[in-house]
Order: structure tokens, then sequence, then C-alpha cells
């Protein structure tokens, strides 16, 4: 095989890893999510300590989850955190702690995890969506404001793969109009805005903890926030009525929560086992992300020199502060274009031997949004059409599907020569375009495509 000035191997004659054809990246690419010896360490601890979770009685006081939820709020500049069984559960005690309820309405990016929109129907709320900034593929501010109505009650501010949104001017916005903010950064943990963490804007900010996430412990969240009203009755909404004790140290054997019982709530609490996990990670977060900034740019150079593919990130300035949780391609070349991104995502996945995906679904078209399925719609027949994800069009957020694919971020975590084989496998694909648009003509069961 010849070899080019970049070091990779010259594949572009080779057959596509797709069709059976040799992979461009061979080796092991960094392995996510990890676990150093201070997580083995401190899960041990928890195996053998007779405390598995904070509602667990035991004298083992204070628990790993406040101690992470201390820390974690600390890390970004808030006074208090609320860690939670999901990310989703961490907005859900955020939507609700907020009074947000049946018919209001909640205006949300078009271009996100569903679980943005759910998360707001399953309180009888009504999420309004909003098309995005190609730019950025976060909502737009001038999307946002068009969608206020005399019914919105709060505006859901989404960081979104490599960009980070533009919360500054969300936080004026919602200012102006007396509007809740809520800042969602499950997709930025650690990101910087000025001199301020994500994590820090609005009234309340959550973060998801999930496996594909730059701090994760597989599942978990948290809401963060300086309000102390907000933090008690978050907590009492995560934990069945009941909050921390106190501050003081408690006596052996008690149990870390005491019953408040001034709000309804469930339980939606992290274990013990996720805390230690999610601590270990914090350690870690800010090194990690500076590493995959660095192998961004190697990475934005490398696509750059094929003429025909850009990476999306904000232009938010300084530029330093952004993390990639997942670093959306646009593909600017008519005969990929064609070949559409769930086909070339599949060929770079084989190439890369790395999942590449295309983007979350947008929100009006996607096979996961259903809120006419939910109770509180389906029971009510005046509402359906307040909910019908087709009412909002959504034409940027459905172009930006149809031209991008996303890389996972520990693609960003090896080194230049892992980085560069992306550029190299894109290369090979646009070479043997032809052989791939042959193969999108061909059936492909199980393909999920957008909802008409
Ligand atoms: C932006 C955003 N918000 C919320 C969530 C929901 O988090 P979880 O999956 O932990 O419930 C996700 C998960 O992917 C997300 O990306």
């Amino acid at each position: 095989m010849e070899r080019l000035a970049d070091g990779c191997v010259d594949q572009d004659r080779e057959p596509l890893a797709i069709l059976g054809g040799p992979p461009v990246h061979v080796g092991q690419w960094p392995t996510w999510p990890r676990a150093g010896r201070i997580a083995q360490r401190g899960l041990l601890n928890v195996l053998h300590s007779g405390k598995w979770t904070l509602s667990g009685r035991s004298s083992v006081i204070p628990s790993q989850e406040r101690l992470f939820a201390e820390s974690f709020a600390g890390f970004v500049g808030r006074r208090y955190g609320v860690s939670c069984s999901s990310g989703t559960a961490a907005l859900t005690i955020a939507l609700q702690a907020l009074g947000i309820g049946p018919g209001d309405e909640v205006v949300v990016s078009g271009l996100t995890w569903v679980a943005c929109a759910s998360a707001v129907v399953n309180l009888g709320g009504i999420p309004v969506l909003v098309d995005v900034d190609p730019d950025s593929l976060c909502a737009s501010i001038a999307a946002i404001e068009a969608g206020l109505s005399a019914r919105t009650r709060a505006v859901l501010g989404v960081h979104m793969y490599a960009s980070r949104a533009d919360l500054p001017a969300l936080e004026t916005l919602c200012a102006r109009h007396n509007l809740s903010l809520i800042e969602d950064a499950s997709q930025a943990h650690g990101a910087t805005i000025g001199n301020r963490r994500a994590g820090t804007f609005g009234s309340i900010s959550i973060f998801s903890f999930q496996q594909s996430k730059l701090l994760t412990a597989g599942e978990g969240g948290i809401a963060v926030t300086d309000d102390d009203r907000l933090f008690q009755r978050m907590q009492q909404l995560r934990a069945d009525g009941r909050a921390y004790a106190g501050p003081a140290p408690m006596a052996p054997a008690f149990s870390e929560l005491v019953a408040c019982g001034e709000i309804l709530g469930r339980n939606l609490c992290l274990s013990e086992f996720q805390a230690v996990l999610l601590q270990e990670g914090l350690g870690r977060l800010d090194v990690e992300n500076a590493h995959r900034l660095r192998m961004a740019t190697v990475l934005e150079e490398a696509v750059g020199g094929l003429g025909w593919v850009s990476v999306v990130r904000d232009r938010l300035d300084p530029r330093d502060g952004a993390t990639f949780y997942k670093i959306p391609l646009r593909i600017d070349e008519e005969r990929l274009l064609r070949i559409g991104p769930e086909l070339l995502a599949r060929a770079l996945t084989a190439e890369l031997r790395l999942p590449v995906e295309p983007l979350d679904w947008p929100l009006n078209r996607s096979p996961l949004y259903r809120p006419e399925t939910s109770p509180l719609v389906a029971r009510n027949a005046d509402a359906v059409e307040l909910f019908r994800p087709g009412r909002f069009s959504l034409p940027q957020a459905e172009a930006v599907w149809r031209s991008s694919v996303a890389l996972p971020h520990p693609c960003l975590m090896g080194g230049e020569i892992d980085v560069q084989t992306i550029a190299t496998a894109l290369r090979k694909i646009h070479r043997n375009a032809d052989a791939l648009e042959d193969l999108s003509r061909r059936p492909s069961p199980g393909a999920q495509a957008f909802r008409t």
C-alpha cells in the first residue's frame, strides 16, 4: 500500500469497508466510559459500606451523593446541586419546581434529544418547537423570540454537540419577557461562556450523565441552582418529599433525609455507586476537555483540507471554552448529499470502526416524539393539535439533518494520527461515492427515516 504525506495508508483504491474492504482506522480508539483507580477503590468502598443510596439508613454520613452534588455545584459555580437518576429526571424536577404544568408553553429547540420536549409533555406542558441556527445547531434567538406567546412560561436553552448556545442573550430575552430560563448543559459539561461556566445561566441548569456524555456514571443527572426555595422544592421532588436533614453532621444510623412533604415527589435518586464514578470523572473533566479542544483543531484542519467538509461549532468569542460532546461534520458535496446522512454515517462507522451517527431527528419529524400518546394529551381532544409535532416548521433543522453526520467525542481523546484518519476516511468515501450511491439504491432493512 502507498503511504501519503500525512502518514496514512492510501486506501482510495481499496473497496469501501461497508462493502467488505479494509477499514481506514485499524487500531483501537480510546475507550469510553472510563473509570480510573480512584473510582475503582471508591466503588469497592461503597460496596462494603452498607450504604448504596442516599435514602438508605446507615451510619455513613454524608453520602457520596451529597459530596458529589456539592462538588459539582461548586465546579460550575452554583450554590446547590440536586443529583438525579437521569438528565430527564433533572429536567422534570426543574420544570416542576418552576411551576410548569398543564397548558403552559415552554420554548424548546426543534433539534435536540427527545427528552427535552417529552419532559415538558409529561407534565402537561406544551413544547413550542423552534428552528435552529445552522452555524451552531442551537435554537436561534430570533426563532425563540418568534415562538413566544401569552402562554409561554419558560425557555429551555440547550447547548448542542460542539456548540454553546448563546445563554447570555437568552438571559436578557427571558428577563425582558419575564420568563423562567432553564439551561440544559447535558452536552456541555465544563464549557465556559465568557467567564461563566455552562450551568450558571437561568434559574436552574440541568445536566445528564448518561454514558455518551462528557461526565458519566452510565445514567444520572443533576439540577443546579442558586435559589434556596428551588433547591428545597427540587430535593423533595427527587426524593418522595424528603430533603437533606441539614448541614450539621447527624448521629450514626440516621437517615440523611428528613420528611418535608410540602410537595408531592417521586424517587429519582442517584445511587452511591454512580456518585463515586461521577466524582472521579469530575476530577479529570477539564483536562479531558482541553485535550479534546486541541484535537478538534487538528480535525478542523484535516477535514478543512478536503474543501467540502466543515466542523460545525459555535462562533462565540473566545472559542477556547467550547466542549465537544459530539462533533458534527457538515457535508457540502452534491453526490454525498444525495447518499444521505444515514448511509454516510454507516460508511464512516465501517471505515473508522467508531459509531458515527446522523444528528438527532428534528422533533417535528422524529419517530421518538409522540406527544399524542401521552395520557395527558390523548384524553384531551382539544389539546391534540397544540401538541402535534408536524405543526412546527423547522426548515433549518431539517436541512442540517440532511447534510450532517456526528462523530462521538472519544475520537478526540487519542492522538493526532487517529484524528487524521477521519479525513482519510472521508476522502476514501468521496472517491468511492459511486459505489456508495449504488448501495443507497438497495433497500436497507430496519432503517428509521424521518416521519413524513
Ligand atoms: C440535551 C439533552 N437534554 C436532556 C437529555 C436527557 O438526559 P438522560 O438521557 O440522562 O435522561 C439528553 C440526553 O441525551 C440531552 O442530550
